[in-house]
């Protein structure tokens, strides 16, 4: 068995950048579960379902096969063998993530492989239901979250940045539907873990959750 932390907490909380880093630092290899889920997503987009035609979808997962590599210490997903990590980003697929990762049968696709890399390797794994359901004996647990506003300016700057155009109020409103699905779901809605430590980084620079982070470890 591997060394497992779990980070979980909802969309824009900074889950990523702290998992890589974290990761990067103590040796660990970071293990992105929402860019799992998002190449199932591309999958159905390519096929032309809707979100709400559930039995499709479930019927095209069947046909869908998600495994992950590594390049140069970077995750990538690959779809049926194609390197779809260019794509994973992309606001549609997204979307599709969030409603198609409520689906049994979709979770079900992904847990093993989620469970394997943890067995084999040390990770730092991010997602929804890390700590509460994939891995229930992780080593360190974190539920890391920050206010709708500052994850909705954060963001808006990343994609400003990006020379997209965009609306901060839009952005908000988009995080609190994406948080009461992801809450709401019958399998698996996020939450924290019973033995998580809260982090709150709306007030916290990357350093400093960064080093909170590392001081639960090894
Ligand atoms: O973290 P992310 O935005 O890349 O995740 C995309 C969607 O996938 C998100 O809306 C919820 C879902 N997800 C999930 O249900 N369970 C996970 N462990 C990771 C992501």
């Amino acid at each position: 068995m591997g060394y497992n932390v779990a980070i979980d907490g909802p969309a824009g909380a900074g889950k990523s950048t702290i998992a890589k880093r974290v990761a990067k630092e103590m040796g660990y290899v970071y293990v992105d579960t929402g860019a799992m889920y998002r190449a199932l997503a591309i999958y159905f987009l390519k096929k032309g379902l809707k979100p709400e035609e559930t039995e499709k979808i479930v019927e095209a997962c069947k046909e869908a096969e998600v495994t992950i590599g590594y390049e140069e210490g970077m995750q990538q997903v690959y779809l049926n063998g194609e390197n779809v990590t260019r794509m994973l980003r992309e606001e549609a697929v997204g979307n599709m993530a969030s409603v198609s990762s409520a689906i049994k049968e979709v979770r079900a696709q992904l847990l093993e492989l989620q469970r394997e890399l943890a067995r084999t390797k040390d990770v730092v794994m991010d997602g929804r239901d890390i700590g509460t359901n994939i891995l229930p004996n992780a080593d360190v647990k974190v539920y890391l979250t920050a206010s709708v506003e500052t994850r909705a300016k954060r963001r808006y700057l990343e994609l400003q940045e990006k020379g997209v155009e965009c609306n901060l109020e839009e952005i908000a409103h988009d995080i609190e539907e994406r948080d009461h699905r992801d809450m709401n779901r019958e399998i698996a809605p996020l939450k924290q873990a019973e033995d998580a430590v809260y982090v709150d980084s709306s007030d916290m620079t990357i350093d400093e959750v960064t080093e909170a982070i590392k001081a639960l470890c090894k």
